[in-house]
């Protein structure tokens, strides 16, 4: 069954200016293919996305898009009411605070505080890397838990000193018996808590329509199991769309990137996978009673989608250009949010640029299997905010956006060639779109 707010197409096509300016610049005319967006159908003005921009749109400031729900970069939602702000201050300084050995931090684990890696500004990312490792065999792929994966802790909290008895915890390494082992970026987590309000069934119909319509790159939804209610929720943070929800991204991150326990995630991360070292953990009991979780997932739900770069003539030409040669039918510009708790977030519009379904992306996939994602596949990664990150694509390998498309495979391969084959100018207007997102 379509969402109540029918899963739409987009506004139909219209030839204007700017389409006869691109197709002088492209191959074939694949204009009339509808982008696929969970916007409702026709008639709104929210529905005018990035891709089909009327004229007077392009010299004003004051499109309608996801500005009207940003402040700046880094600052909460527009239109949240005291009660609201206040939660995301509070989670904001919770986000902030540096962990002790004494509290909970480690024995392993990889930083003292998620701005460390989230941060420039507070929410964002630094461009730090991690691990993950693995063993992918015929039989399938172990992510070697015995052995301390899939993520390794790069940090320990050293000596600890228990009776008369010391141990020294070190960081853990990356076993021989792993045959993948690959880095994943920090990822901003700007306007998450917009992505979060998309039901599950907006996304699972956009995957329904890319089958229809647009079958060459079809993503599938990562069906994975929400904690602690154990309901099987469409995923859709992280670099594999392999968790459902902010609160459970909270509870996850803290245990494995600070070693912090709590409620849904009680049972500490085994330092190199060994259960008997934790006999010196020097904080075995709950870490924290879950109200910590909580207002870590109250600032990204209340933290703002990034405000939308200056808008030229040439940024929306290559809005076009990223239509025509196929970005947008992954990189789905448009999406909208369910009902809310929180009214600011309730039935609005706003410009991602990903379906946050899950893509072959043939040898760029980065081997590592999550929920059902296999080592091939990787959630479109949001273009939103672009222009404020530090490098590209899930291992950072890319340090500019044009690099990055360049390692598109798979089913981005298509997408990727004819990036490849546009004139200088379509490309530098196509360039210049994703530096204004
Ligand atoms: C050591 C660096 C590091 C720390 C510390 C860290 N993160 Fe992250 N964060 C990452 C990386 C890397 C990813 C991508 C993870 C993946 O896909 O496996 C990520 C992804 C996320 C996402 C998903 C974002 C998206 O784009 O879907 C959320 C939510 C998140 N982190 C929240 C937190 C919270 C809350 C904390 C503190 C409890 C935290 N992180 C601490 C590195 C870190
Ligand atoms: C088949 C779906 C698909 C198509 C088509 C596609 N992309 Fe992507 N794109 C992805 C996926 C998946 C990723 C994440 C790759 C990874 O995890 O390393 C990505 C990543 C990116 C990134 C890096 C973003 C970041 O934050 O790291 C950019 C830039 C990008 N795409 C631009 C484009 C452009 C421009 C086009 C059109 C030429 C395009 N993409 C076509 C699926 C697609």
């Amino acid at each position: 069954m379509p969402s109540p707010w029918g899963v739409g197409m987009g506004v139909p096509f219209r030839c204007g200016a700017l389409a006869v300016l691109a197709s002088l610049f492209l191959l074939g005319c694949e204009a009339r293919r509808p982008s696929l967006s969970t916007a409702p159908a026709g008639g709104s003005e929210v529905v005018v996305s990035g891709d089909t921009l009327p004229a007077d749109v392009m010299s004003s400031d004051d499109a309608p898009s996801t500005e009207g729900l940003s402040t700046t970069l880094g600052g909460p939602l527009a239109g949240l009411d005291p009660a609201e702000l206040a939660r995301f201050t509070a989670g904001r300084d919770e986000f902030q605070d540096q962990e002790t050995v004494e509290n909970g931090l480690g024995p392993v684990f990889n930083e003292a505080s998620c701005v460390t890696c989230h941060d420039s500004p507070v929410g964002g990312t630094t461009g730090r890397t991690e691990t993950r490792f693995g063993r992918g065999t015929l039989m399938g792929f172990d992510p070697l838990a015995r052995l301390g994966g899939s993520l390794l802790q790069d940090h320990a909290i050293g000596g600890v000193t228990i009776g008369d008895r010391k141990f020294v915890f070190v960081p853990e390494v990356v076993p021989p018996e792993a045959n993948v082992k690959a880095l994943r970026l920090t990822t901003p987590l700007f306007g998450l808590g917009l992505v979060e309000a998309v039901t599950d069934a907006a996304l699972l119909e956009l995957a329904r329509q890319q089958a229809r319509y647009a079958p060459a790159i079809r993503g599938t939804p990562n069906m994975v199991q929400e904690i602690p209610t154990g309901a099987i929720r469409v995923g859709r943070f992280g670099w594999k769309a392999q968790v459902p929800t902010l609160h459970q991204f909270s509870g996850d991150a803290y245990l494995n990137e600070i070693g912090f326990t709590s409620p849904e995630f009680p049972d500490e991360n085994l330092p190199q996978g060994n259960r008997e070292v934790l006999a010196f953990n020097p904080a075995p009991a709950l870490n924290d009673s879950g109200e910590n979780v909580e207002e870590f997932a109250d600032f990204m739900t209340l933290l703002g989608p990034p405000p939308r770069g200056p808008r030229s003539y040439l940024t929306e030409l290559g809005g076009q250009v990223f239509r025509q040669i196929g970005c947008a039918s992954c990189h789905t510009p448009t999406l909208i949010t369910g009902d809310s708790p929180v009214s600011a977030m309730a039935r609005r519009v706003f410009h991602p640029y990903s379906d946050f379904l899950l893509h072959n992306m043939g040898m760029l996939g980065d081997g590592i299997v999550q929920g059902q994602s296999t080592g091939r596949q990787m959630r479109t990664a949001p273009l939103w905010g672009l222009r404020a990150r530090p490098a590209f694509l899930h291992d950072g390998r890319a340090r500019t956006p044009e690099a990055a498309i360049l390692e598109h495979g798979g089913q981005g391969s298509y997408a990727r060639s004819r990036f490849a084959r546009l004139p200088p100018f379509a490309r530098n207007a196509l360039l210049a779109f994703l530096r204004s997102l």
